[in-house]
């Protein structure tokens, strides 16, 4: 691909990121502060927002379509705890097909609408012993094993520098915030730790698993990452949480299965809410 060729894809991108931009414009009634991204199993936060207004993905001009059907797709846009908040209900996957940069399209809009946060979960699969289903984990870094980067390609300048640091991705304040208010919720099984993330969309083999740990992360998803990349590339703070749906043990790998985690990840939906609720008091 030549150079002019990267700016026309760049320039049609842009296009289409502000013609979302304007249709929301024009259906919002405030303007979101917090971006919250909902994974699977999470998607309840979005019936609690307040005044609340939903639009799937497919009115809004451009946005991906989910293709999985454990998520909901629609953008909620509302109140929660009092702040204005965007709620993705559904998130967009590398392994669905999309690039990374199509998939972190709708949190790039919302950030062009001049929101200052991302809230991202999702759920995960645990890599660290100490974990246990049902772990919360608060991301404190992250290591990006998705062989894409949504910052690929030309640099639209007025949306971020060329080369964001990432030496402080998760915000330490918001951590701090996080565990907090969980100490306060009586939440006593969250934890801090590095999430990986992998294409997907098949699971870990056992050397895969082993592999992970030795690289040293703590929990393994296919998602988060992209989405964080263009938050912090766009100046938003970020908290991460993942949900460890299942713990793998290479030395003992069992079947990874998607209704187990479904299954796992939505009992502890409301301590998750909670959790997100309690922070957004805060803030
Ligand atoms: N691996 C990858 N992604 C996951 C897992 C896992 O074990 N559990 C939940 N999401």
């Amino acid at each position: 691909m030549d150079s002019s060729d990267n700016k026309s894809k760049a320039a049609n991108f842009i296009q289409r990121v502000e013609a979302a931009r304007e249709f929301l414009l024009s259906r919002l009634p405030v303007t979101p502060e917090v971006v919250l991204i909902l994974g699977t199993g999470l998607g309840g936060v979005a019936e609690l927002v307040e005044e609340a207004v939903v639009l799937p993905y497919a009115e809004i001009p451009y946005f991906p379509r989910s293709t999985v059907p454990s998520h909901a797709g629609n953008l909620v846009c509302g109140r929660l705890a009092g702040r204005p908040v965007a709620v993705l209900q559904g998130r967009f996957h590398y392994y669905e097909g999309y690039s990374t940069r199509e998939l972190t399209m709708p949190l790039r809009v919302l950030s062009r609408l001049g929101a200052g946060m991302l809230l991202t979960t999702g759920c995960a699969g645990g890599l660290n012993p100490g974990y246990a289903p049902g772990t919360l984990m608060l991301l404190r870094d992250h290591l990006n094993l998705i062989p894409d980067n949504p910052l690929r390609g030309s640099n639209n300048d007025e949306w971020g520098e060329r080369f964001p640091d990432l030496s402080s991705a998760y915000d330490p304040e918001l951590r701090r915030l996080a565990r907090q208010c969980a100490t306060g919720l009586g939440i006593d099984r969250l934890r801090e730790g590095v999430y990986v993330a992998v294409p997907g969309p098949s699971l870990e083999t056992p050397a895969e698993t082993r592999y992970l740990r030795q690289c040293g992360a703590d929990a393994v998803g296919m998602s988060v990452v992209p989405e964080v990349i263009v938050a912090r590339h766009a100046g938003l703070r970020v908290l991460g949480l993942a949900v460890v749906a299942n713990v793998n043990d290479p030395d003992n790998q069992q079947p990874i299965l998607l209704d187990e985690i479904i299954r796992e990840t939505e009992a502890c939906a409301k301590q998750v809410q909670e959790l997100v609720l309690a922070l957004l008091q805060r803030l």
